[in-house]
């Protein structure tokens, strides 16, 4: 089969490289890509917000199966633009991607499904928005609706913080565009949290692991929030028993719900939950992979990564039979650029990858480019550096021994990714 993979981060390469390592993958492009996957396969410009770009790209090239990255052109209706082309596309269409897209209509969702969630309202207008503030007390949680990029939610331990996030969503400000015209106010949670990743084909399911990201900037959950700063599977907070009350409570009914809405679901299903005291709570859900968690989920799945996606865009997932549980565990530590996620700089040269890989890492690229013949930095998350192991702290040995290899002016990485999971381990 040829294979487009659609994106250009370091989820996207953890795809592009899966995906290579398939018997059934006899030719992989990529669009846009990055100089990672530039050497897995020839990479095409595409603007990734215009789903009729992309499938006029699979078209031209004729592509057997697009694997879609991020949330963008899913939301936009990549998928349905290729189904409506006798195209192949895996990922959720528009209809079934608004669990990420839009916030309002996942709540809803999970209401009409009796999904455990956090209680919520939605709101359209300040003042009754405010009005609803001055009656519910914080710590409460101020979201966007629409997309955002990771920032459009708002955990406030004030009321004047609560205050100031529906006067920046609804008020003139607009921070969020029409994002954030509508909001959902929502019940603080606490707990700890995991996200569960599922391939869904519309019908039938196979959970990948469970896994565990690091939000903020700095060691022991300091400074402001990131897109992901590492990451580590499985979580040992989502037990057996746990996992069986998520697929009971939360995912069955969710699958079976969305197909009850004439929108079944297909693509990965990411669920984020808050392990509360009474029991596992959906946090958000997204329409994709995670980034980093996608790098570190794949390696650990115990099948062809392709095979699984084709069988799931088929309506398949059956014809697999049983997945065997995740084999050991996987970590990675994403190297950034010093002052991400605030300003930083781009356009230093990067050494040292070659000696990171003689360690037994993967490093993927998240935001590199190539200048003049050199591999020089371009984001705020540079790369993330990878590893199995038999156990947890086994693979954030050797993806800690390979991020200290990778050099690059202003290189930092926290140095405490794994470590609710070994202290719960310890137990
Ligand atoms: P979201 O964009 O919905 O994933 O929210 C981003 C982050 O905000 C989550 O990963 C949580 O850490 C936090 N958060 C979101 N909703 C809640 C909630 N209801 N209670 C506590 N924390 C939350
Ligand atoms: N790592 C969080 C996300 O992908 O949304």
């Amino acid at each position: 089969m040829k294979i487009l993979v659609v994106g250009s981060g370091g989820r996207e390469h953890a795809i592009a490289l899966a995906v290579s390592k398939s018997p059934k993958c006899s030719e992989l492009i990529c669009a846009p890509g990055n100089p990672g996957m530039a050497n897995l396969g020839k990479c095409f410009p595409v603007d990734v917000a215009d789903p009729k770009a992309i499938a006029d790209l699979a078209q031209a090239e004729h592509v057997d199966l697009a694997i879609i990255g991020p949330e963008i052109p899913l939301v936009a209706g990549v998928v349905d633009e290729f189904r409506a082309r006798g195209l192949r596309a895996f990922g959720p269409t528009a209809g079934a991607a608004a669990l990420e897209g839009s916030k309002a209509f996942s709540k809803d969702i999970m209401k009409k499904y009796n999904v455990p969630t956090a209680a919520y309202e939605t709101f359209t207008d300040l003042a009754s928005a405010k009005k609803f503030l001055a009656e519910h007390p914080a710590p409460i949680v101020v979201k966007a609706s629409g997309l955002a990029a990771g920032k459009g939610a708002v955990v406030c331990m004030t009321d004047a913080e609560a205050n100031e996030a529906i006067e920046e969503m609804l008020g003139e400000k607009a921070i969020f565009g029409e994002s954030g015209k509508t909001v959902v106010i929502e019940e603080f949670m606490e707990g700890e949290e995991a996200s569960i990743f599922v391939v869904c084909d519309g019908k039938d399911y196979v959970i990948l692991t469970s896994a565990q990201d690091h939000k903020r900037v700095f060691d022991d959950d300091k400074g402001p929030n990131t897109g992901g700063m590492g990451a580590y599977a499985p979580a040992p907070v989502v037990t057996d028993e746990l996992l069986a009350e998520v697929k009971a409570k939360i995912i069955e009914p969710t699958l079976k719900g969305m197909a009850a809405e004439g929108k079944p679901y297909t693509g990965v299903l990411y669920v984020g939950i808050m392990v509360t005291s009474k029991g596992p709570k959906v946090v958000e859900y997204n329409c994709r992979l995670g980034d980093p968690e996608c790098q570190i989920v794949l390696p650990l799945y115990d099948g062809d990564v392709l095979e699984l996606f084709d069988a799931a865009e088929k309506g398949e997932i059956a014809k697999l039979g049983t997945p065997k549980p995740p084999k050991g565990s996987a970590a990675i530590i994403v190297l950034a650029s010093a002052g991400y996620p605030g300003s930083y700089e781009k356009g230093k040269v990067v050494t040292g990858i070659d000696a990171a890989e003689a360690k037994g890492v993967s490093v993927l690229h998240a935001g590199t480019k190539m200048a003049d013949g050199k591999l020089v930095t371009n984001g705020g998350r540079v790369f993330g550096v990878v590893a199995s192991g038999a156990t947890l702290q086994d693979a954030l040995d050797t993806a800690y021994a390979g991020a200290a290899e990778v050099k690059f002016d202003g290189v930092f990485y926290r140095k405490d990714i794994g470590k609710k999971g070994l202290a719960r381990l310890a137990k």
